[in-house]
C-alpha cells in the first residue's frame, strides 16, 4: 500500500498506473478513526475496481464553530493498518495545508437540498462537504467514488454535485453498517460513555419501529415520527437528549413528506444529541 501526501505525487501515481496499464480505480474519501461501515465501502471498491484508493482527511470547513474539529477522534496508524489488511492500494493523506493552500477562497454553494435537515443545523456543513469531495474527485479522478447510506442526505449532495458541475465519477452508496444491536457505526460513537450507548440504541430502535408500522399499512407521516420520538422519550434514563429532528422525507429532495403513499423514495431520518455527541441516522422505508 503507497501512502501518498501531496495532489501532484497523487497525480503522478495514478496517472501512471492508469495509462500505462488502463486500470479503473475506486475511490473511498473518509475523515478516518475508520470502523466496520468504512471498510465495508472499501471491500466494495476493491471488489469493484483495479485500484482502490481512500482518502483521510479530517476536514474542518464541514466543522461549525462549535462543532468537535479539535476533539475529531484519530488514529492514523490503526486505519493505515486496517487498509492495508483490506487491499487499498493507495492512501491519500493529505496535511491541512495541501488541501487548503494559502489563498484558498473557493467554496461551492450547494442548492436548496443543503439548506434542509442537517443542513438547517449545520449550517455551511454541506458546501463544506460538497468543496472537500469536490476537490478529491478533481484530484484522484475515479471511475467509482464511495459513499454510504448512514450519510443520507451527505449522499444527495454529493450525487447533485457530482452531476451537476460534470466530475465524470459513478457514485456507488453502500448500505448502513450497524453493530448487532442495531446502533449505526459511526466515527463518534467512540465518544458514547456506556449509558450513553444504552439511549443511542433508542435512535435505531425508534426508526426500526416506525418502518415497522409503515410495514403494517400506516401512512401518515406524523403517526410514524411520533413513533421515534416517543423510543428516544421514554425510558427514565439520566442521559440528556436533544433531538433536533425527526423527519419522514422524500429520499431525493430531502422534503418533508405528509403521506407516504404519494412518494415513492421515502425515508425517515433522526438527528439527536445523546449526552454531547450528536448522532444521525436513517432507514429507507422498503
Ligand atoms: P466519514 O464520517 O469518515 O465517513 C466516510 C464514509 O463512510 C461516508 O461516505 C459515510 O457515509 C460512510 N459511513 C460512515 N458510517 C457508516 C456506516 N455505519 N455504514 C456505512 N457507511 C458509513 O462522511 C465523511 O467522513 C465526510 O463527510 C467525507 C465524505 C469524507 C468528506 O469529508
Amino acid at each position: 500500500m503507497k501512502i501518498i501526501e501531496t495532489v501532484a505525487e497523487f497525480r503522478q501515481e495514478w496517472v501512471n498506473l492508469k495509462e500505462l496499464e488502463s486500470l479503473s480505480l475506486g475511490l473511498v474519501p473518509t475523515m478516518g478513526f475508520l470502523h466496520e461501515g468504512h471498510i465495508s465501502l472499501v471491500k466494495k471498491s476493491v471488489s469493484q475496481n483495479d485500484v482502490t484508493a481512500a482518502t483521510i482527511f479530517v476536514n474542518p470547513t464541514q466543522f461549525g464553530e462549535n462543532e468537535d474539529f479539535e476533539d475529531y477522534p484519530r488514529d492514523m496508524k490503526s486505519d493505515l493498518d486496517f487498509l492495508d489488511c483490506e487491499g487499498v492500494d493507495i492512501v491519500f493523506v493529505p496535511s491541512l495545508e495541501e488541501m487548503y493552500p494559502e489563498g484558498f477562497e473557493t467554496s461551492i454553494n450547494v442548492g436548496s437540498i443543503a439548506t434542509r435537515l442537517e443542513g438547517q443545523y449545520r449550517p455551511g456543513h454541506f458546501s463544506g462537504v460538497a468543496t472537500v469531495v469536490c476537490k478529491l474527485l478533481s484530484i484522484c479522478r475515479p471511475d467509482r467514488a464511495y459513499f454510504g447510506q448512514k450519510d443520507a442526505q451527505q449522499c444527495a449532495v454529493i450525487m447533485a454535485l457530482n452531476r451537476d458541475l460534470c466530475l465524470g465519477s459513478e457514485i456507488v452508496v453502500g448500505e448502513t453498517i450497524r453493530s448487532s444491536d442495531g446502533l449505526a457505526l459511526s466515527s463518534r460513537n467512540s465518544y458514547l460513555s456506556d449509558s450513553e450507548r444504552e439511549k443511542a440504541l433508542s435512535l435505531s430502535n425508534g426508526l426500526f419501529a416506525a418502518r415497522k408500522l409503515w410495514r403494517s399499512g400506516e401512512n401518515a407521516s406524523d403517526r410514524l415520527r411520533s413513533v421515534v420520538l416517543d423510543e428516544i422519550l421514554s425510558g427514565n434514563s439520566e442521559v440528556p437528549v436533544e433531538i433536533d429532528y425527526v423527519s419522514v422525507a422524500d429520499k431525493n429532495t430531502f422534503m418533508e413528506i405528509d403521506r407516504i403513499e404519494e412518494v415513492e423514495n421515502a425515508i425517515i431520518l433522526v438527528a439527536a444529541k445523546i449526552g454531547t455527541t450528536r448522532l444521525i441516522d436513517n432507514v429507507a422505508l422498503v
